[in-house]
């Protein structure tokens, strides 16, 4: 196509300043196409190639910012679409110089590389700055680990669990960050509220198993360790990101927004802990429950059949008899009817078998590393190799339908069910 006929198909034009963004939302029944005609433009981190056509599906919240000027060219409907020049970018950037920093010292002094901690209530673009952090810092030959404690709106795995992968090149701008071997943990809720006991165990968890990936590879303890989280922030989410800041002994926790929550975490930090309180862009979209529930539902179906809808997942058969399925946390006992020496606590984490029933129906199973016969808590604190979804259940034939990205059979017998469900509506 040349230049003359793009101009005339990609209907709105703009010409950025440098210094400024252009920041839109696609229709929830529309895409829009854009092409960068001329300059340089980052989207959250991922510079733009030149005449290349980007697509973003319905509902997507994008911002294309430039530090010396671009043109853009854009076709397809948004509900906004306009070009601002107040960005926190240049804060943003300034706190990715301040870890490469770090890093330098880190290789310097054979040591371990920055660990920072992302912290803010809900919707201020707190795993936007992640993903900014990881690739500016990919861009200048790093390997930082990208961990998501998130288990509502995270991007590692799916919703219900918390994880990590190396980051060894920039998000790809339409798809994000291509997760190679994802170190992933079964939580099974949406919420760290719903059973606080057992995620600040996996946090502990994730952090000690990251120590161990860092030990054996310096370029990844120098590139250090980009955190994001949730935005429960009062109460016990406060303290589980405290909790989280220990158990990853965190070098830098930045707080978008929040004033109290900074000062907050300056009173309870260790003195060496660098607290900076950053602001939000202006681009940051609200999302409401609806939104949120939608997206959650979305990454587990972008799980099973792709982004781009591109992968075949698999539906077989599993006998009962073939697999132990196990749930973890039991209700509450009063403390009079628990055995003696045990706590309610103790409840929160115990592993539970599961007898086969159609309360199974629609709900995601993680399938866990650990094979029997081993003590149960290794099986809570084992990864996931993967996740499948029962559609289906036959109590006359002892078997029950699952929906599979790999083909038969499953690649272990053990399986932990989450709350979260997922219906299979094509
Ligand atoms: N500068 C910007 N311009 C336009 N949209 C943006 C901008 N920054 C972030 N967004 C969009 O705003 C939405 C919310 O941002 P983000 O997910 O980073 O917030 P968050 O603090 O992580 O939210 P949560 O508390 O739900 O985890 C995302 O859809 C993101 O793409
Ligand atoms: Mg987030």
């Amino acid at each position: 196509m040349t230049e003359e006929t793009k101009d005339e198909q990609f209907t709105e034009k703009y010409k950025l300043d440098p210094n400024s963004e252009l920041r839109f939302e696609v229709e929830s029944n529309a895409t829009v196409l854009l092409e960068l005609s001329e300059g340089m433009g980052e989207i959250f981190g991922s510079e733009l190639a030149k005449n290349k056509t980007y697509t973003f599906p319905p509902g997507s919240k994008v911002a294309i910012f430039t530090w010396h000027g671009c043109s853009i060219r854009m076709k397809g409907k948004t509900e906004v679409a306009y070009v601002s020049k107040e960005t926190p970018m240049v804060m943003y950037v300034n706190s990715h110089a301040a870890l490469e920093q770090m890093r330098q010292k880190a290789e310097d002094d054979c040591s371990r590389g920055p660990r920072v901690l992302v912290v803010g209530p809900t919707d201020v673009g707190k795993s936007t700055l992640c993903r900014m952090l990881a690739n500016y810092a990919v861009r200048l030959g790093r390997s930082p680990i990208l961990t998501d404690l998130d288990v509502g709106q995270g991007h590692v795995g799916i919703p219900g669990t918390i994880g990590a992968f190396v980051v060894e090149r920039p998000a790809d701008v339409e798809e994000g960050f291509s997760q190679n071997a994802p170190l992933v943990f079964h939580y099974g809720h949406y919420s760290p509220a719903d059973n606080l006991t057992l995620y600040n165990m996996l946090v502990t968890r994730l952090a000690d198993v990251i120590n161990l990936r860092c030990e054996q590879s310096n370029k990844i303890n120098v590139s250090g360790v980009v955190i994001n989280t949730g935005g429960w922030v009062r109460g016990g989410g406060y303290e589980a990101l405290k909790q989280a800041a220990g158990a990853f002994e965190v070098d830098a926790v930045f707080v978008l927004d929040q004033e109290r929550l900074y000062n907050e975490l300056k009173r309870d930090m260790p003195e060496f802990v660098k607290i900076l309180l950053l602001p939000k862009s202006g681009g940051v979209v609200e999302r409401a429950q609806a939104t949120r529930t939608e997206y959650r539902d979305n990454k587990v179906r972008e799980y099973f059949y792709g982004v781009r809808n591109n992968l075949y997942p698999h539906t077989f058969d599993v006998k009962f008899s073939d697999v132990k399925i196990y749930k973890i946390g039991a209700p509450p006992l009063p403390e009079s009817c628990l055995p003696l020496g045990m706590k309610a606590q103790d409840n929160k984490t115990k592993l539970v078998p599961l007898l086969p029933s159609t309360g199974l129906l629609h709900h995601v199973l993680s399938i866990s590393s650990a094979s029997l016969p081993t003590p149960d808590q290794n099986i809570i604190e084992a990864n996931v190799l993967g996740f499948i979804v029962v559609t289906g259940i036959d109590m006359d034939k002892g078997s029950f339908k699952v929906l599979s990205p790999a083909p038969h059979p499953l690649p272990n017998t053990v399986l932990l069910v989450m709350d979260i469900q997922f219906m299979d509506i094509k």
